[in-house]
């Protein structure tokens, strides 16, 4: 088995505010191991943003979050994390966003923006480097956002829903972008989405998490052949068994809530 990239063990974080404190995430264990695809699904408010956000670091120096458990990541300083929301800088050019992380480690502006100009052609907007993101669609800045992360070469991109604003159409497409790049890279990738088609179609594995405060309820192996496509995944008899063991995981975490606030 390869090395373990993250490694997550007994997380508890909560959010302390002058109104009270919120318990986010309560024990949550769970590794990545190098080149892996690993993919997070849960109802909105269990906790998943947090979870990234703890392995990314941003949480740590926080006063108004209380934190215990053990995060491990290797290589720390190597990650690239897709917000939900793209999240671009508006002033800057497609290509000057794409090689933004470059610039902040020192790379030279011909060196930097040769990078980005086969970052862009690798999601698809070859040519697209000299436009500013308003003159993009949701779609497209969704991609250079990803070409923004995989640019700065990291060796652990976390990725939080980054193609929920997205339609059908171009959702299957980025998803096919995505299998391909992680075919010829290999980097490790932890990603949240909603879509329980999408954590089984890129996912090696797939954690359900649920609860408040959240927790990884369970894990599925997913054992779809590679490589893989958004469309082809979905003809294959275990990405329907795998689908509806999940939904109805989550459809009982659905109920256990409603109950909860009756
Ligand atoms: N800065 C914050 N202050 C207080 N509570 C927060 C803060 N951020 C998130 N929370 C709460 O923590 C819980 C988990 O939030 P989040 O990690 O965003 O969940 P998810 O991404 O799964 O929707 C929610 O109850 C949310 O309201
Ligand atoms: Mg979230």
């Amino acid at each position: 088995m390869a090395a373990e990239r993250v490694s997550v063990e007994g997380l508890s974080v909560s959010y302390l505010s002058p109104t009270g404190r919120v318990d986010a995430l309560q024990d949550v264990s769970f590794k990545v191991h190098d080149g892996e695809i690993v993919t997070i699904v849960g109802p909105s408010g269990c906790g998943k943003t947090t979870l990234l956000n703890a392995i990314a670091g941003l949480l740590s120096f926080r006063k108004d979050v209380l934190m215990r458990g053990i995060v491990h990541v290797r290589d720390a300083g190597s990650i690239g994390y897709v917000f939900q929301r793209d999240a671009l800088l508006p002033w800057r050019t497609v290509a000057e966003n794409v090689a933004l992380g470059l610039e902040v480690r020192g790379v030279p502006r011909e060196k930097r923006m040769g990078i980005a100009s086969r970052f862009l052609r690798m999601v698809g907007l070859e040519g697209y480097g000299g436009k500013y993101p308003h003159e993009l669609s949701a779609g497209m800045r969704q991609r250079v956002a990803l070409a923004r992360a995989l640019a700065y070469d990291p060796e652990l991109i976390l990725m939080d829903e980054p193609l929920g604003s997205l339609d059908a159409q171009t959702r299957a497409s980025l998803q096919d972008e995505i299998l391909m790049v992680h075919e010829r890279t290999r980097k490790t990738i932890l990603m949240v989405t909603h879509d329980i088609a999408e954590a089984i179609i890129l996912g090696d594995r797939v954690l359900v998490m649920g609860g408040r405060p959240g927790r990884v309820n369970s894990e599925y192996r997913v054992e779809l052949p590679k490589p893989r496509s958004s469309h082809g995944s979905r003809l294959e008899p275990e990405f329907s068994r795998l689908y509806r063991a999940i939904w109805d995981e989550l459809k009982e975490e659905m109920r256990a809530r409603q109950t909860v606030r009756q």
